[in-house]
């Protein structure tokens, strides 16, 4: 399997486009230690021809363009793209703006939870993906599902389960309080190669690991996990936005419920941070939370990150 991170940053991406905070001044400045990152996606392929999508970020243009072989080859026809499916873990912007991106009458499926797909489909705007040719279809928790899209097999299984979350920003409801969360609302993604079984998770927004996300993850070759915050106030100590981690529907990476602690006893071989805010310090390469993680056994994500399982 060939994985490779499309987008590692929060939503606004880094630099975020109206942000001054210390991080996105350095990264704008060119600062040492700083790399600019796109919004959460990943891309998978089985066979290097045939691409699926994890989340469709608001800068899937960007990324396309950054990413030789999710451009049409040129002996394919007219209109033609490697990309045959796309798989959404919330309806977060940050995950699904990318679909508007995907117009142009172009095949593909949507592979989403049910009440992900109630939220695009309460907004007429993304019917410009006609279903016809952009089949969209229920992920059931627990169950693999085969991953089809423009008539051909992947060659990949999607196994979804359910993770503490949030409802999306845009339909939490101030006067009705939704906050926290439905079976659904936020989802982790196991990634299963159907010839080989090897699998790796995918978990970019996560409020908590609970015991049934701990045993599922133990002794996993492979996760890329919520990286949002290294810590709860970070974005309120900042100025930046009164919300906690919590709050956000996002565990952090420092502390005794965060994330290092929380894998410490997993066993879990390889672990990747992403959908990283660019309030977090880990977005330095050379701070001190950097050095923690790294100790810790974690790797940062970067947007053009490679990795074959
Ligand atoms: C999040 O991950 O918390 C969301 O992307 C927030 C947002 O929609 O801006
Ligand atoms: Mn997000
Ligand atoms: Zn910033």
């Amino acid at each position: 399997m060939q994985i490779k991170v499309l987008g590692s940053g929060a939503g606004g991406g880094f630099p975020q486009w109206n942000c001054n905070c210390g991080n996105c001044r350095a990264v704008r400045a060119g600062t040492p230690g700083f790399k600019p990152r796109t919004q959460s996606s990943l891309a998978v392929s089985a066979n290097g021809a045939d691409w699926l999508l994890l989340n469709a970020s608001p800068d899937l243009r960007q990324q396309i363009s950054a990413a030789p072989e999710l451009a049409p080859n040129a002996d394919d026809g007219l209109r033609a793209s490697p990309i045959k499916a796309v798989a959404l873990t919330n309806g977060d912007v940050d995950h699904v703006a990318g679909l508007l991106n995907m117009r142009e009458a172009q095949p593909f499926s949507l592979y989403a939870a049910g009440r992900v797909l109630d939220a695009l489909g309460a907004n007429p705007i993304f019917t410009i993906l006609q279903t016809p040719l952009v089949p969209r279809i229920e992920l059931h928790m627990d169950e693999a599902v085969a991953i089809r899209g423009a008539g051909l097999e992947l060659g990949l299984a999607i196994r979804a389960f359910p993770v503490p979350g949030k409802i999306a920003l845009y339909l939490e409801n101030a006067n009705a309080p939704n906050f926290g969360t439905s079976a659904g609302d936020t989802l982790g993604l196991e990634i299963i190669e159907a010839a080989t079984g090897d699998s790796f998770f995918y978990i970019p927004g996560c409020a908590k690991v609970d015991a049934p996300l701990a045993d599922r993850l133990r002794g996993a070759k492979l996760a890329f996990f919520d990286g949002t915050l290294f810590q709860e106030n970070e974005m309120i100590e900042q100025g930046l936005l009164g919300k906690t981690g919590s709050r956000m529907g996002h565990i952090n990476v420092s502390g005794a419920d965060g994330s290092i602690a929380a894998f410490a006893p997993l066993g879990v071989k390889r672990k990747i941070y992403v959908h990283i805010n660019n309030s977090n310090p880990l977005l330095n390469a050379f701070s001190n939370e950097y050095a923690i993680a790294h100790a810790a056994g974690w790797e940062i994500g970067e947007d053009g990150m490679e990795v074959r399982l």
